[in-house]
């Protein structure tokens, strides 16, 4: 795309540009004198120069946003002429080895719409220090290699803020003059800036508490509105889970006597792991039977669970820069997807990983924004909390425990919190205990995590001899691809019988490798990447017969759901005239179909499982496996198969939904769960079987939101006379829950027909949205961009025009949200023709609007 020409061009750091830091804090003590339009804040550092350091060395401190009004050295304030604010720096020269500094400067939480630093969401103030935010409330050496003991005073207006909370535990508080007061906390653990937190509001505290493995009671608090204390159980319940799960499985115990959790209205992420004081988005925090679905009860537990794994994947050991971001949060996405697989079903968790990556790390991988789980550089840290490092991070940590076996990789994982424990550390650090615990060579693993883009492995045969070749396309920056240590778990079955002839576990390391499959009595079929063995794409050319032996026999669930999905999506790219002629595929979706209906009637053995199978293939997710994006060919191939499908099936669905729905009262965990999931995946497929108002039953008379949302979800998709009517009843029911109406938003978004832009242009002045609140603006806009195909994609390009119309008013206030909604667009080079040119028509003139933040600028740069 084209640079923008007018602003000041933002420079990249560099990975290669690494230096450790000529100064270092041994402690930090900060006094907040909190007030919604001028904070002040008055920072002592204690202070010396790095032993490598020159004499002469500047100090110079970050930050932003922020108006600083002395500096004192050892007590004496400085002149003027002894230090130097530039370019969001504070430079001060000819200091000694060891000093201490006291800074005083002002900062304004109720302009900050940006959501970085201090700021107020719902009249109470919050902090979010991740990536860079703490530069944005006084000047530091604001990087994640510097740890240094906290203490933090704040005082605030009595009334309006009577709960006042940091980091670590509570040493001191009381009451001041003119109604207000104070409080002091102090974090005995050395920490990065990034991970300190601050919190004043008017909050109630629910209250539980967590005996550790060695015998200390540690109190848990979780701080909400008043009006949501009923919500917090389950958040407590799930953390006390995960507090075991830890101690069991990973051997970490908690380290603190206080762990908070606190729900905030306005944040830019899911949550954030601030040590002893995690603050949540409250999403992701709130939930009852009657506001919450089942699906938001597994997030909750997954987000409570990843942010508490932080405390020792991220924060007891931290990163050293911001390139080894992967390092924590890879190894913590792993962390809780392993929980959440002990806590529900192994094998359904592993397809709803997998799925996630499919659906945000692949098209990463598959366009410009393609970047390593390590990258080499950036302009903005924010922009690369991605996929490729989260979920590809994840996978790398899993390949890791599949090579080392399950001894090995636990005995590494204890050496490498062991030895770094307190420190800022590296990948490389995390490989090299691998490697020395397990003596295995990991040279040419590392690939993994250095190389962007992904391996697509090929399956050719020739009688028993079968050949397996890796190959990676070129990404932006990296036109030369070198082999990856792959992992394949495989499995040969009888095409006749179904019975196991032959499994293993193939390490793949050169360009192509020969295996053989002994000589057996009948056909073998051959189903590879068991359990997703590693991130990469299969290229097998499967017979629709064998696909179908795979869906019947595959002792591997992941792989016997993939057969069934793969085929699923072949059909509709089959119906729509994508692929057309690849297969018979009239014959082919009889056959399918038959296999479903084989798959309902034996549904009870795992319904959450038989849930995910009966689960069509999104929109988004076919336009991800196609080479030319027709959005009108995806859609009419996918009503078309999911249609015939429903009709055919219509009585055997119809059994099951009468068989499992009762109206029980809710219990969220996966053994109420599960059933409940397959009969609201049997009524989305019934409504497009014509039993629309079987659906609109069931939102009406409800007893909880899992029933309500799935009914109101599977009418708020399809073309029912009673769609309208479906909506406008959850909105009057719920709409003074800001939370529940955010379901509803996102259904809007989705409406189907090219005419619902029209509906998202009128929704932007409802009440219902506030492009304030990231969630709703995620539920309105970014649901519409990656989802609704039809709609986002229109040909005249008025989609388009839309999205790119609120990127740039969302850039004005918050430049994190603009440009990761931004990312939407990254598919763009894939599109047919015609939407192509408008897309592109739509990017220049983004790429060229004057005042563009950095992040959304990076990310005009590369699309
Ligand atoms: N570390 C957070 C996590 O658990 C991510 C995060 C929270 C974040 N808030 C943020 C990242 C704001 C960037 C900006 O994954
Ligand atoms: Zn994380």
């Amino acid at each position: 795309m084209l640079k923008n020409p007018d602003a000041a061009t933002p420079q990249p750091t560099r990975l290669e540009d690494y230096r450790p830091s000529d100064y270092l804090i041994e402690t930090v003590d900060l006094d907040f004198a909190l007030s919604p339009d001028r904070t002040l804040v008055t920072s002592t550092l204690v202070m010396r120069r790095a032993s490598t350091a020159a004499v002469d060395a500047p100090l110079i401190l970050d930050g932003e946003e922020i108006d600083l009004l002395s500096v004192g050295l050892d007590g004496e304030p400085l002149a003027p002429l002894q230090y130097k604010v530039a370019d969001n720096k504070l430079t001060i020269r000819d200091l000694p080895a060891s000093f201490t500094l006291t800074i005083k400067n002002t900062c304004a939480p109720a302009a900050n719409t940006a959501l970085s630093g201090l700021y107020l969401s719902n009249d109470m103030f919050c902090t979010q220090c991740e990536a860079e935010g703490f530069r944005r409330i006084t000047y530091y050496l604001d990087r994640p290699d510097i740890l240094a003991k906290f203490t933090v005073r704040m005082e605030a207006e009595k009334a309006a803020f009577p709960v006042l909370l940091s980091n670590g535990n509570q040493i001191e508080k009381g009451d001041l003059t003119e109604g207000r007061h104070f409080a002091r906390w102090a974090d005995p653990f050395p920490k990065p800036a990034y991970l300190f937190a601050l919190v004043a509001g008017d909050l109630a505290c629910v209250e539980d508490s967590f005996t550790t493995v060695s015998g200390r009671k540690v109190a848990l608090k979780v701080f909400v509105q008043p009006q949501n204390t009923h919500k917090c159980d389950y958040t407590l319940d799930a953390l006390k889970r995960a507090m075991r799960w830890d101690e069991e499985t990973f051997g970490r115990e908690y380290d603190l006597d206080i762990f908070m959790i606190v729900a905030v209205d306005h944040f830019n992420f899911g949550a954030m792991e601030n040590k002893g004081l995690n603050i949540f988005n409250s999403a992701y925090v709130l939930a009852s039977p009657e506001t919450a679905t089942d699906q938001d009860y597994e997030t909750i537990e997954s987000i409570v669970a990843h942010e508490y794994f932080h405390n020792w994947s991220g924060n007891r050991v931290t990163c050293r820069d911001w390139f080894q971001l992967c390092l924590k949060e890879g190894f913590t996405v792993f962390r809780d997807q392993e929980f959440s697989a002990d806590m529900r079903s192994r094998p359904v968790q592993r397809i709803k990983d997998v799925r996630r990556l499919w659906a945000h790390q692949f098209p990463e991988d598959d366009g410009p924004l393609a970047h390593p789980p390590r990258p080499q550089e950036f302009i903005t840290i924010d922009n690369f909390y991605t996929a490729t490092v989260y979920e590809k991070g994840a996978e790398l940590a899993r390949m890791l425990k599949l090579l080392l076996g399950e001894h090995n990789f636990r005995k590494a994982s204890d050496l490498y919190f062991k030895r770094h424990d307190g420190t800022a550390a590296t990948v490389e650090d995390f490989v090299c205990a691998m490697e020395e615990t397990s003596g295995r060579d990991l040279t040419q693993f590392r690939r993994w995590y250095a190389d962007a883009g992904r391996p697509t492995v090929s399956i050719g045969a020739e009688n028993n001899e079968i050949t397996l070749t890796q190959n990676t396309a070129p990404t932006p920056e990296q036109s030369e691809k070198l082999p990856r240590h792959i992992p394949i778990e495989y499995a040969a079955y009888g095409a006749e019988t179904g019975a196991i002839l032959q499994r293993g576990l193939i390490e793949l390391t050169g360009e192509s490798q020969i295996f053989r499959i002994d000589e057996q009595s009948e056909r073998p079929v051959l189903s590879f990447l068991n359990g997703f063995s590693a991130p990469v794409s299969l290229d097998q050319n499967l017979s629709v017969d064998d696909r179908l032996v795979l869906m019947k026999h595959d002792r591997d669930a992941f792989s016997r759901w993939s057969a069934t999905h793969g085929l699923w999506k072949d059909l509709c790219l089959s119906f729509g005239g994508v692929n057309d002629g690849a297969f018979d595929k009239d014959a082919a979706l009889d056959r399918f179909t038959e296999a479903l209906g084989r798959a309902i009637a034996t549904a009870d053995k795992d319904p959450a499982f038989t849930a995910e199978l009966l689960k069509t293939p999104s929109a988004a997710e076919l336009t991800q496996t196609v080479d030319t994006i027709d959005p009108d060919k995806i859609t009419s191939g996918r009503r078309h198969v999911r249609s015939a499908l429903a009709t055919a099936l219509k009585q055997p669905l119809q059994r099951l939904y009468d068989r499992l729905h009762n109206n029980a009262s809710y219990s969220p965990d996966a053994s109420h769960a599960g059933p409940r999931t397959l009969k609201n995946a049997a009524l989305g497929l019934l409504v497009d079987a014509g039993e629309d108002p079987l659906a609109l039953t069931q939102a009406t008379h409800a007893a909880h939101m899992s029933d309500e949302a799935a009914a109101t979800a599977a009418l708020a998709t399809s073309d029912s006379p009673l769609r309208e009517m479906a909506l406008d009843r959850f909105y009057s029911k719920w709409r003074a829950d800001p939370l529940v109406v955010n379901k509803w938003l996102a259904w809007r978004a989705v409406a189907p027909g090219p005419d619902a832009l029209y509906d998202m242009q009128a929704l932007l002045s409802h009440d219902a949205f506030d492009a304030g609140n990231p969630n709703k603006v995620r539920a309105l806009i970014g649901v519409f961009a990656r989802e609704n195909i039809a709609s986002f994609h229109r040909a005249d390009g008025e989609g388009y025009r839309f999205f790119a119309e609120q990127i740039l008013s969302i850039d004005k206030k918050n430049p994190q949200l603009a440009a990761r909604l931004f990312t939407a667009l990254e598919c763009w080079r894939k599109l047919e023709p015609g939407r192509k040119a408008q897309a592109e028509k739509i990017l220049t003139q983004i790429a060229e609007t004057s005042g563009l933040s950095s992040n959304l600028y990076e990310m005009t740069a590369k699309l």
